[in-house]
C-alpha cells in the first residue's frame, strides 16, 4: 500500500486513540502514538499489533512539555497532521481536581499548536464533545446550536480548547483543524482485542454493565427514572467507536487534501438516535442473553436529560455516516470485557 505519511496520534494507547491507529494503519497511513501511559495499558499495543501485523511506532511522552514531544519525533519526516486525543476526561474528577484539568487538557492543547508552529505540520483534529451543548434547546442537536456554560470543568476545558485552536488557526495561514464532537462513545473493535479500560470503577454506562454482568460489581445503578422521556431515564446518542475512529481519518484526509471549507471547522459524531439507560439494558441483556442486575437510584448531578446528534452536517459535508447500530455496539463490548477477563489479566 502506498505511505500517506505520519500522523501523530496523542494518546494513541487510549480507547478511542487506539481504534484510530488501528483504523489509520489499514489506510496506508503510519501513525506515531505519543502517550504518557499515565490512563492507558500498553497491553493494548499488543492488540493493535495483532489486528494489523504491524508494531505501532510509539513514544511514551507527556504532551504538556512540547521538548519532550519533539525529542521524540526528531527523526521523522513528513508529519502531515496531529489527531490529538490525550486528555483527562472523568468528569467528576473535574469538580473536584479543576487546575488537573486545566493544565493538562488546555496547557497539552496549547504545547501542540506550539509544536505545529515549530515543526511545521499544518492539521490537527481535535477531540471534542457534545457536552459544549449542555441540555440543547431543541433536539436533534447541531453543529449551529448555541454553547451552554459547562456542566464542569472538564467540559469547559473542551470549549476552551475549541476557541484557542480556532483563534490559531484563523491567525496562521498554514494551519487548519477540525473539531470532533463525540455523542457517547462505546463497544470494541470486532477482534475482541481492543476496548475501553477504565481504571477502578467505571463512571460510564457500557464498561458500568459489562463489568456487572461480569460479575465484578454487584448490580448497575440506573441514575433516575424519573426524567421527563419515554421511560423516565436519561437519553444519550451511543456512537460504536470503529464508526467513530473512521471519522478521524475521514477528517484528516480532508484536512491534508485541502477539501475543508473553513479553517476551522466543526462536526457532530453521532447516529442520530438517542436510546435510554432502561433501553440499553435491555439490548444488553437480549444482545448477549446475559443477565443484569439493576437498581434505580437517584438521579446523578449534572446529567443532562436528553441529547442526541443531527447527523447532517457530518453525512453531507464530512462524508462520514455511522454505520453500526446498538446491537453491534453492546456485542463487541461485552466480547471485550469477557477476552480482557480471561486472556489479558490471566497473562498479565
Ligand atoms: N448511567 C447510569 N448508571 C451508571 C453510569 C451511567 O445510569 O452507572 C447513565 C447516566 O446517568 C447517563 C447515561 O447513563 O444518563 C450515560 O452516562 P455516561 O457516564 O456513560 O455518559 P455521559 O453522557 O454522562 O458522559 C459522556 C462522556 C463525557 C461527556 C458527556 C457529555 O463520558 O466525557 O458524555 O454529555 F462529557
Amino acid at each position: 500500500m502506498e505511505d500517506k505519511g505520519h500522523i501523530i496520534v496523542t494518546g494513541g494507547v487510549g480507547y478511542i486513540g487506539s481504534h484510530t491507529v488501528v483504523e489509520l494503519l489499514a489506510c496506508g497511513y503510519i501513525p506515531i502514538i505519543l502517550d504518557s501511559l499515565e490512563n492507558s495499558d500498553p497491553v493494548i499495543l499488543k492488540g493493535i499489533k495483532k489486528i494489523t501485523g504491524i508494531t505501532p511506532i510509539f513514544h511514551k511522552v507527556n504532551i504538556c512539555s512540547i521538548d519532550a514531544m519533539k525529542e521524540s519525533l526528531r527523526d521523522y519526516r513528513n508529519i502531515k497532521g496531529i489527531i490529538h486525543f490525550a486528555a483527562y476526561k472523568a468528569v467528576g474528577e473535574s469538580t473536584s481536581e479543576p487546575l488537573k484539568y486545566y493544565k493538562n487538557n488546555v496547557g497539552g492543547v496549547m504545547e501542540i499548536l506550539q509544536l505545529m508552529k515549530e515543526l511545521k505540520i499544518p492539521n490537527l483534529i481535535f477531540s471534542s464533545s457534545c457536552t459544549v451543548y449542555g441540555q440543547p434547546d431543541t433536539l436533534p442537536v447541531n453543529e449551529q446550536a448555541p454553547i451552554k456554560p459547562a456542566e464542569s470543568p472538564y467540559g469547559r476545558t473542551k470549549q476552551m480548547c475549541e476557541d484557542i485552536i480556532h483563534d490559531f488557526v484563523v491567525a496562521n495561514n498554514e494551519f487548519r483543524s477540525v473539531s470532533l464532537r463525540y455523542f457517547n462513545p462505546v463497544g470494541a473493535h470486532s477482534s475482541a482485542l481492543i476496548g475501553e479500560l477504565p481504571q477502578g470503577i467505571p463512571n460510564n454506562l457500557v464498561p458500568f454493565i459489562t463489568q456487572t454482568a461480569y460479575g465484578i460489581r454487584k448490580e448497575l445503578m440506573v441514575f433516575g427514572s424519573d426524567y421527563d422521556t419515554t421511560d423516565g431515564s436519561c437519553i444519550r446518542d451511543y456512537i460504536h467507536v470503529v464508526d467513530l475512529a473512521k471519522a478521524h481519518i475521514t477528517a484528516m484526509d480532508r484536512l491534508i487534501t485541502e477539501s475543508n471549507k473553513e479553517k476551522f471547522e466543526i462536526f457532530n459524531l453521532g447516529t442520530g438516535r438517542g436510546s435510554s439507560v432502561l433501553e440499553m439494558i435491555t439490548a444488553f441483556k437480549e444482545v448477549n442473553k446475559v443477565p443484569l442486575p439493576f437498581i434505580i437510584t437517584n438521579r446523578r448531578p449534572g446529567d443532562i436529560e436528553q441529547v442526541w446528534s443531527d447527523t447532517k452536517h457530518a453525512n453531507e459535508e464530512l462524508g462520514w455516516k455511522a454505520e453500526k447500530g446498538i446491537k453491534e455496539m453492546l456485542q463487541s463490548a461485552w466480547e471485550w470485557e469477557k477476552y480482557y477477563r480471561q486472556n489479558i489479566l490471566v497473562e498479565a
